[in-house]
């Protein structure tokens, strides 16, 4: 592997909270290039500025990623094309937490999965198809606890049963109706973000089959770290009852350092731990993180079919053929 000082990092969702922190500890790694995303050019001025002072490094390079628009991760994507250099840590961070009534992208995704999914796919399958992510590369999404099904009140869905009781067994349909929230299902703020977060590892799991040797991904969840801004547009019950009851008990919250610390735990690694979702020990928010083994983590059949829409709704690029071309790549099974 290459020393941290010929290093580059990208970290989506840079302008507060983990984005921003992990970019931060990137630099202080020693990393020579550390690419920041922002939704706006305003907010990328302000990070680097705000990242800048901090660190005492000149490292930072602005870039605008909006994943509700897929246009912003394709002019991403040629931008790093026409600078040059490969990157070796993708840091797949941009997130909201669940707000209490349900928001649409403009194309009618739920906003969660708009966030965090769909337009991460479309930037990580560009730079993969456009040769800019270096041989050892190291993506991680950002995962979470309440992917587990274990943390009150935050319960993913189970897609077989939609699938079986709804839609014939068809998993793909299911997944479709809970990423566009039609009928029968409908929003239920912590659900919602849970199953967002049950799709995040399981597009991880599922992209860890088609990397080749010496790359890696894994979703990793920062823990529970509420000094964040994903908290500002969660409903009351987050915000009044929950967070400030996490922070009053030792271990079910962290710090944002310690949160973003995660990413480059995982990302410096240099063994090939991929395809794992990682989080805190199964009723835990903080603490060490581990490989979480649970039936509806490892469900293959939802990882393909999982994937299968997410190509789908990122215009059909899925992982770039030999030859390169941005066609959809469907798995047997
Ligand atoms: N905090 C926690 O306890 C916790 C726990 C588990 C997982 N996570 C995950 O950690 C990640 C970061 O969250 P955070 O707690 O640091 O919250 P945060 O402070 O609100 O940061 C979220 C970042 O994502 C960006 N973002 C939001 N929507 C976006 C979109 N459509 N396209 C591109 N960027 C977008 C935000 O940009 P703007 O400034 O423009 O809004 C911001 O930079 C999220 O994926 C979240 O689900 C957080």
């Amino acid at each position: 592997m290459k020393s941290p000082t010929q290093r580059t990092a990208l970290v989506t969702g840079a302008s507060s909270g983990l984005g921003l922190e992990a970019s931060a500890q990137f630099a202080e790694q020693g990393f020579d290039r550390v690419i920041i995303t922002t939704r706006t050019a305003e907010k990328a001025k302000t990070t680097r500025s705000q990242l800048e002072t901090r660190t005492g490094k000149k490292v930072f390079e602005t870039l605008i990623l909006d994943n509700h628009s897929l246009a912003t991760a394709e002019a991403a994507v040629t931008q790093l094309a026409d600078r040059g250099g490969q990157i070796d840590v993708l840091i797949l961070n941009a997130g909201i937490a669940p707000t209490k009534d349900l928001r649409q992208s403009d194309d009618g995704l739920e906003a969660t999965v708009s966030a965090s999914l769909v337009g991460h796919h479309l930037l990580t399958m560009r730079l993969l198809e456009k040769d800019l992510l270096s041989a050892n590369a190291r993506i991680v999404i950002a995962g979470s606890e309440a992917a587990r099904g274990d943390v009150p009140t935050f319960k993913p869905l189970d897609l077989d049963k939609v699938a079986a009781e709804n839609f014939d067994g068809d998993l793909e349909a299911a997944i479709d109706a809970q990423m566009f929230m039609k009928a029968p299902l409908s929003y239920k703020p912590s659900n919602t973000y849970a199953t967002t977060k049950m799709f995040v590892a399981w597009w991880a799991a599922e992209l860890s089959r088609m990397l080749p040797q010496g790359m890696t991904v894994n979703a990793v969840s920062p823990g529970s770290t509420p000094d964040t801004n994903a908290i500002n547009n969660a409903p009351f019950y987050m915000r009044k009852l929950m967070v400030p009851m996490f922070k009053l008990i030792p271990g079910m919250s962290h710090s944002v350092a310690d949160g973003a610390g995660r990413y480059l735990e995982i990302a410096l690694l240099e063994d090939g731990v991929t395809g794992q979702f990682l989080a805190s020990k199964p009723g835990k928010m903080t603490g060490p993180l581990e490989e979480i083994k649970m039936d509806h983590i490892d469900n293959r059949a939802g990882q393909h079919a999982l994937w299968n829409k997410t190509v789908e709704l990122a215009g059909g690029v899925g992982y770039p053929t030999r030859d390169s071309a941005p066609t959809e790549r469907r798995l047997a099974g």
